[in-house]
C-alpha cells in the first residue's frame, strides 16, 4: 500500500476527472458504493479465482458480520443493482480503491485504484464496442500511444463449461510434462492454465483446444457483431484465444488493454467483459451485463514511461512576501483567493531573503511585496519571477492589476 504525495496526487485527481468526463458525456452516471461489503457479494464472483480463495481482505466485524475489503467492483455494481431495481439500461461508472492481497511489485499492488463502467440491462454487441471505445477515447485523452487491445469471446455457460471439460482432459493427459504449478491450477481451474507464462508449458497451451470451435451460434454471432462494430469505428484490435482474464464470472465477450511498456507480468493496464449472471447470483433478476475496469496505478506508470499525462504543480498567480509581521500576506491571500487568483504566502515572519526563496522554489508568477514602506505608503511590489521589471501598485488595485496582468505572466 502505498502514499500518494502531491504533485503526484493531483495527477490521480486529474486521471479521475478525466475518465468521468469522457463517460459522462456518453450518458454514464457515477455510482458509489461501500469499501466493503457482506463476504458473500464477493464470493459469488467465483470459488477459482484466486481473487476470492486467497486474495482477499476479510474480517468478522463487531456485530459478528463476516465482511471483506472490495477487491474489485463489478460485484458491488450488480449487488447495488440488485437491490435498488434501477430502470434499464442501468449505465454507470465509478472510480476508488481495490484490496487484493497479492505480491506486491512495479504495477501490483495490495491497495490499488480503479476507474471503471458497468451497462446492466442490454445485451447488444454495440455496447461492448461502445464500452471499449470509450476506454479507447480515453487512452488517447491521456496522451497514451502503445496501447492494445485483445479480445475473446468465452462463449455461453454451456459452450464454456464443455470447453473447460476438453481444457481439462487435454491438460491431464499431458501429465508430468505439465509445470507443477498448472497442474495445482489445473485442478481448480482449467481455464487459467492457459495464462500459464512457464516456458515448459507452452507447447501444451498451444497445442490446447480451441474455444471458438465450442461456441454455439448465439455465442459466434455476438462475437462477430462485436469485432464488426470494432472495425468499423476504426480500433485496431487482435484475437486472442487464449485471453480467459482472471475472473470466473465472464461470458461470451472478454477484453484487455494491455500496456506497451510495461513488464508482461503487470502489463494488464484495464480489462473487462460480459457477465451475464451475475446479477441473478447476488439476487435479483437475470440482467445482462457488462463493463471493464482500468488500473489506475499500472495506468499512470505506462503515462511516466511514455512521458504523457505527467504530474503538474499547482499554478500560483503570486506568492506573497510579507515582512511586516504577516497581517499584510493574510489579508491580501485572502483578497486574491477571493478573486479567483491563486495565491500563497510565506509563514512565520521570515527574513525577506528567505520568503523569496520561497517565491522563488513555489513557481508562482510574481512576488508580492509587503515591507515596511510599502506599509506606510499603501503601495504593494510587483516582482515577475521569470523576468521583467518590477511596479509599486497600490494596495487597493492589487487584485485588479493581477487579474489583468496574470494571463501575461
Ligand atoms: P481485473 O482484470 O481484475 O478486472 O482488474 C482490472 C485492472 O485493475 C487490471 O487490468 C489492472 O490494471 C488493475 N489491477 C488489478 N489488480 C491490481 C493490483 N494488485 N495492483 C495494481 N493494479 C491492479 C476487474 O477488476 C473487473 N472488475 C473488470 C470488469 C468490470 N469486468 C467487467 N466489468
Amino acid at each position: 500500500m502505498r502514499d500518494i504525495l502531491p504533485p503526484e496526487s493531483g495527477r490521480w485527481r486529474r486521471f479521475t476527472d478525466v475518465f468521468a468526463d469522457v463517460v459522462e458525456r456518453a450518458g454514464y452516471g457515477q455510482l458509489i458504493t461501500p469499501l466493503l461489503e457482506d463476504l458473500g457479494v464477493f464470493t459469488r464472483i467465483g470459488d477459482a479465482t484466486d481473487v476470492v480463495t486467497k486474495e482477499m481482505y476479510d474480517f468478522v466485524d463487531k456485530g459478528e458480520r463476516h465482511i471483506a475489503l472490495r477487491p474489485e467492483m463489478t460485484a458491488s455494481v450488480c449487488r447495488a443493482f440488485a437491490e435498488h431495481r434501477p430502470t434499464t439500461p442501468w449505465k454507470v461508472f465509478y472510480s476508488g480503491s481495490n484490496f487484493r492481497y497479492e505480491k506486491p511489485q512495479r504495477g501490483r499492488y495490495r491497495q490499488f485504484d480503479q476507474v471503471g463502467l458497468e451497462v446492466l440491462g442490454a445485451d447488444d454487441p454495440n455496447l461492448d464496442v461502445e464500452i471499449i471505445a470509450l476506454a479507447w477515447e480515453f487512452y488517447a485523452r491521456l496522451g497514451l500511444q502503445q496501447v492494445s487491445l485483445i479480445v475473446n469471446s468465452l462463449g455461453e455457460p454451456d459452450d464454456r463449461s464443455r470447453y473447460v471439460d476438453a481444457l481439462r482432459e487435454h491438460f491431464t493427459a499431458c501429465g508430468d510434462a505439465l509445470s507443477q504449478q498448472s497442474r495445482a491450477t489445473l485442478e481448480r481451474n482449467p481455464l487459467r492454465v492457459l495464462d500459464s507464462k512457464r516456458d515448459v508449458d507452452q507447447q501444451h497451451i498451444a497445442a490446447a483446444p480451441r474455444i471458438a470451435e465450442f461456441y454455439s451460434d448465439d455465442a459466434a454471432g455476438h462475437f462477430e457483431a462485436v469485432l464488426t462494430g470494432l472495425r468499423a469505428l476504426d480500433i485496431p484490435f487482435a484475437i486472442e484465444p487464449k485471453l480467459v482474464r482472471g475472473l470466473d464470472y465472464y461470458r461470451r465477450t472478454i477484453f484487455e488493454f494491455q500496456g506497451g511498456t510495461l513488464d508482461s507480468a503487470q502489463n494488464a493496464l484495464g480489462g473487462g467483459g460480459r457477465y451475464d449472471g451475475l446479477v441473478e447470483a447476488l439476487g435479483g433478476p437475470g440482467t445482462p451485463g457488462v463493463g471493464f475496469a482500468l488500473g489506475v496505478d499500472r495506468t499512470l506508470l505506462a503515462c511516466d514511461d511514455e512521458g504523457v499525462f505527467l504530474a503538474e504543480p499547482v499554478r500560483l498567480d503570486a506568492f506573497v512576501v510579507d515582512v511586516t509581521g504577516g497581517l499584510q500576506a493574510a489579508a491580501i491571500t485572502a483578497e486574491l483567493r477571493a478573486a479567483g487568483l491563486a495565491a500563497d504566502r510565506g509563514y512565520d515572519n521570515r527574513s525577506m531573503k528567505a520568503q523569496m526563496k520561497l517565491a522563488n522554489r513555489s513557481g508562482a508568477a510574481v512576488a508580492l511585496i509587503v515591507g515596511e514602506e510599502e506599509l506606510a505608503n499603501g503601495t504593494v511590489v510587483v516582482k515577475p519571477m521569470r523576468g521583467g521589471e518590477q511596479t509599486a501598485v497600490s494596495r487597493s488595485q492589487i487584485s485588479a492589476y493581477l487579474t489583468t496582468h496574470s494571463d501575461q505572466n
